[in-house]
């Protein structure tokens, strides 16, 4: 379950400097973006580096094997280019996939579909799969499923970033 993986994302040089083709594309035309108004779950994660937001809504249903997968998915991000972007590009690989599937994408694999981020903005795809994973939380904590302790630490480790954020709003701090 969400293995790390080792090697990085090459990033492609692009005419908008340090972003790529990929990623200008998903930050001006995003795929999915919106809310789903009668979601089975609904995430929102907070980065403890900038204090942007992500929102990932889920529709969720059972496949032929009778496996819960994500119907559908939608994000909305208060954060910059590279958030939408990442935002964007996690609804492309976790729609239709099963839950299990699903935690299994890793921010490597958001870069890497993305041609990669620049070393400054890593910290943004965090918050696209930390959204992703806290949403399934939430969902099999809803059906009364037994969480798997991977995802019981990570569920840990994103209420401490999210609490961190909300701190840093209500000072007032300047912060990226
Ligand atoms: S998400 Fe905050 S700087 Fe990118």
């Amino acid at each position: 379950m969400m293995p790390e993986e080792k090697t990085k994302a090459k990033i492609k040089k692009s005419r908008y400097g340090p972003y790529t083709e990929e990623v200008i594309k998903h930050f001006r035309n995003p795929n999915n973006m919106g809310e789903i108004e009668d979601a089975d779950s609904v995430a929102k994660v907070g980065s403890p580096i900038c204090g942007d937001e992500l929102w990932v809504y889920l529709k969720i249903d059972k496949n032929e094997n009778n496996e819960f997968y994500i119907k559908d998915i939608k994000f909305q991000s208060f954060g910059c280019a590279a958030a939408v972007a990442t935002g964007s590009m996690i609804t492309e690989l976790a729609k239709g996939k099963t839950l299990k599937e699903a935690l299994k994408i890793t921010r490597h694999n958001v870069n890497g579909a993305l041609g990669g981020l620049p070393k400054i903005k890593v910290h943004c795809s965090l918050l696209s799969t930390d959204a992703l994973y806290e949403a399934i939380y939430k969902f099999y904590k809803k059906q009364g499923i037994e969480i798997p302790p991977e995802l019981e630490e990570i569920h840990k480790k994103i209420e401490k970033g999210t609490a961190i954020a909300r701190i840093k709003q209500e000072s007032g701090e300047d912060y990226c």
